[in-house]
């Protein structure tokens, strides 16, 4: 039999393949229950934003033709909305697409790319995937100020002659954990202007509008930032898969000669479109999280379970035991949680915040689970 596995490029024999939450049709055949909540992926309670299903409905009749492989409206929109030449973005199937596109057109086997461990496991599979190096810093403890982050100082050492891509997720996902302005714009402004900055801003929004660090203000000051974007959280449109990054127009040209003519569908380019402008269902999506995350973080007090101080739209908690029975056990009373093993974090579920009447019942079956 041929050994396809050996065939493939070598990068690719030896990443492992991302891991996505439990889908809610495969508990229901697993288990043959119903009812069941799935706060694993980070998704959005609220579902589409009602502009965005306007817009859909409308774009329908146009499904036989190409989408707008330039994705005009959109770019414009975006433009607006960052105060931004549109020759700066570039729109991805998802901001995954995106991060994949960097690391495509920036990095080849001699190159090495850095990212901090418990970050984002998208990183090293698009790093390896084209054969390069990947540089896994060790996160700040769990007893630093901001536990299991960036250790950018750690980070900064570890730029070399090969170094072309930095991937930092800013609030960061499993963690949750974020840097302030100071000290990342400290760290971009350490960075080699031939290496590149990437700030994936995936979580950004879930921070209030006076605590925000919103890396797309300093694109004018360093033309080797990029930040990268998403619809799939805030904006409720995981489905439709559709991201973008920002960064100076050089670096959108190097990424518009790889991509895919049409990586992103029409639907999901009307339904960004629409979700940008809708600024009433992102103030509700905002407020939704906030309420849902001060439940569980008192729930975990309740309980005495540590968890790390989240801006984003999870919270991840220590079970100070192997999580995996937890999990099993939460399963079975049909709630779907993340683990996190594979970051390193056996101990640990990463749990997503949902509506009110979701996380109720999640810190229900919180406490008698670990009461
Ligand atoms: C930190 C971070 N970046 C990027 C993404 C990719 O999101 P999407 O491809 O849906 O835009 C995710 C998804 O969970 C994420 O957590």
């Amino acid at each position: 039999m041929t050994d396809f596995k050996k065939m493939a490029v070598p990068g690719v024999q030896k990443l492992n393949p991302y891991i996505p939450g439990k889908p809610i049709s495969e508990l229901e055949r697993e288990l043959g229950i119903q009812n069941i909540i799935k706060l694993a992926s980070n998704e959005n309670p609220l579902g589409p934003s009602p502009l965005a299903m306007q817009a859909i409905k409308a774009e329908m009749s146009e499904l036989a033709l190409y989408p707008d492989g330039n994705g005009f409206e959109l770019k414009k929109a975006l433009a607006e909305k960052h105060g931004i030449d549109m020759s700066c973005i570039t729109l991805g199937n998802g901001s995954n697409d995106v991060l994949v596109l960097l690391a495509e057109a920036f990095l080849s086997p001699e190159h090495n790319a850095i990212y901090s461990q418990y970050s984002f496991a998208v990183y090293p599979i698009a790093i390896q995937a084209v054969g390069a190096q990947h540089q896994m810093i060790d996160a700040t403890s769990w007893d630093d100020e901001m536990p299991l982050g960036c250790d950018l100082p750690a980070m900064k050492a570890a730029i070399n002659e090969q170094t072309r891509l930095i991937f930092i997720a800013n609030p960061n996902n499993p963690t949750g954990s974020f840097l302030g302005q100071d000290e990342l714009l400290a760290f971009i402004k350490s960075v080699p202007q031939d290496v590149i900055v990437v700030l994936d801003e995936a979580y950004l929004e879930y921070s209030s509008v006076e605590e925000r660090v919103d890396g797309s203000l300093w694109l004018n000051e360093f033309e080797n930032l990029v930040i990268t974007r998403t619809f799939s959280k805030a904006y409720g449109l995981a489905g439709f898969r559709v991201g973008y990054c920002l960064s100076n127009p050089d670096i959108a040209n190097v990424l518009n000669r790889i991509r895919q003519p049409f990586n992103v569908n029409s639907l999901a380019l009307a339904a960004a479109t629409a979700a940008i402008k809708d600024d009433e269902f992102l103030a509700k999506s905002m407020a939704v999280n906030a309420k849902g995350m001060k439940l569980l973080a008192a729930s975990c007090d309740r309980l005495g379970l540590r968890f790390v101080p989240s801006k984003g739209n999870f919270l991840l908690v220590d079970f100070a035991q192997d999580a995996m029975p937890i999990y099993q056990q939460m399963l079975e009373l049909g709630v779907i949680t993340r683990p996190v093993a594979n970051y390193g974090l056996p101990n640990c579920l990463r749990i997503t915040i949902g509506s009110e009447e979701e996380m109720q019942r999640m810190t229900t079956v919180l406490e008698q689970v670990c009461g």
